[in-house]
C-alpha cells in the first residue's frame, strides 16, 4: 500500500470505471479529426482523442477506435479503413470545436457528417478521403496496421497511419514551424470538458556531457 494514494487493482474494477480512470489522467488529449469514405463512396467524419503523432520515418500517426457502446459494432470509421485502408486526419481549431461535437453523435452508417455538420469536403491529393476544409491542418494517411486489442464493449482497435501529404494554412506556418497562436487547437479532457492551449511555460533541455567511458548506458 502507497501512503496517501487510492491504489487500484484494474482487474476488479468494470471497464466503464477503468475509462474513466484513463480519460481523467491522460489529459489534455488532442483530437484527430478522421475523414474516410465507405466502399460505395459515402463520406465520414468523426473525432478521435485516443489519438496521437508516433514518429517521423515513416511520418506515422495511431488512433483508436473503440468498440461501440450501445450495440457493440466497430464504428464506421473503422469499417471504412478495413476496405480503403486510408483516411485524413484533421486538427480541430477552437473555430470548429462545435461541429466536430456534432460528428461525435451516432448517426447510422452510410449517413455524412459533413452535410450533418456543414463541414466542407475538399479532395485529397493522394487518398479517397476528403479533407475538412476549414480545418487548419490536414494529413493524408495510408494505413500501415491495424492493432485490434479488443472486440468486445471496452475493446478498441489501433489504427496505426503514415501521412503521405500534409497540408497547413499559410498564415499557421513559417519556417518549417506550426504557429499554435494561429492554429489554436483544442485538446479533451474527461466528461465533457476541453482545453485550450494558452497557459504555456519553456523547459530548455539540459545538456549533460558524460565522458565517454563514464556513460552507464554502456556497462
Ligand atoms: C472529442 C471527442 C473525442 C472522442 N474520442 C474517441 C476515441 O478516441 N475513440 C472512440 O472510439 N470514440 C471517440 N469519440 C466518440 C466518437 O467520435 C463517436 O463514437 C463517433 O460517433 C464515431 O463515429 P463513426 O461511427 O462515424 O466512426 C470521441 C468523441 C469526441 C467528441
Amino acid at each position: 500500500m502507497t501512503e496517501n494514494k487510492i491504489s487500484i487493482n484494474t482487474k476488479e474494477i468494470p471497464f466503464q470505471d477503468r475509462y474513466k480512470l484513463l480519460i481523467g489522467s491522460i489529459v489534455p488529449r488532442p483530437i484527430g479529426f478522421v475523414s474516410t469514405v465507405s466502399p460505395n463512396g459515402i463520406y465520414n467524419l468523426a473525432p478521435f482523442s485516443f489519438f496521437n503523432g508516433v514518429c517521423s520515418e515513416p511520418m506515422t500517426v495511431l488512433f483508436c477506435p473503440v468498440v461501440r457502446g450501445s450495440d457493440g459494432q466497430e464504428k464506421d470509421t473503422l469499417k471504412n479503413i478495413k476496405v480503403t485502408k486510408e483516411f485524413v486526419v484533421n486538427i480541430v481549431s477552437e473555430e470548429i470545436a462545435e461541429k466536430m461535437n456534432q460528428c461525435s453523435a451516432e448517426y447510422s452508417y452510410g449517413v455524412d457528417e459533413f452535410k450533418e455538420s456543414g463541414l466542407t469536403p475538399v479532395r485529397a491529393n493522394m487518398v479517397k478521403p476528403p479533407l475538412v476544409k476549414e480545418a487548419k491542418i490536414n494529413m493524408e494517411c495510408k494505413l500501415l496496421h491495424l492493432v485490434e486489442i479488443g472486440n468486445k464493449p471496452g475493446g478498441g482497435t489501433v489504427v496505426i497511419g503514415e501521412v503521405v501529404y500534409f497540408h497547413v494554412q499559410e498564415n499557421v506556418y513559417k519556417d518549417g514551424k506550426i504557429i499554435l497562436s494561429e492554429l489554436k487547437p483544442i485538446a479533451r479532457l474527461g466528461g465533457t470538458d476541453y482545453a485550450r492551449v494558452t497557459d504555456i511555460f519553456s523547459l530548455p533541455r539540459p545538456t549533460i556531457k558524460i565522458p565517454v567511458g563514464e556513460n552507464p548506458n554502456n556497462k
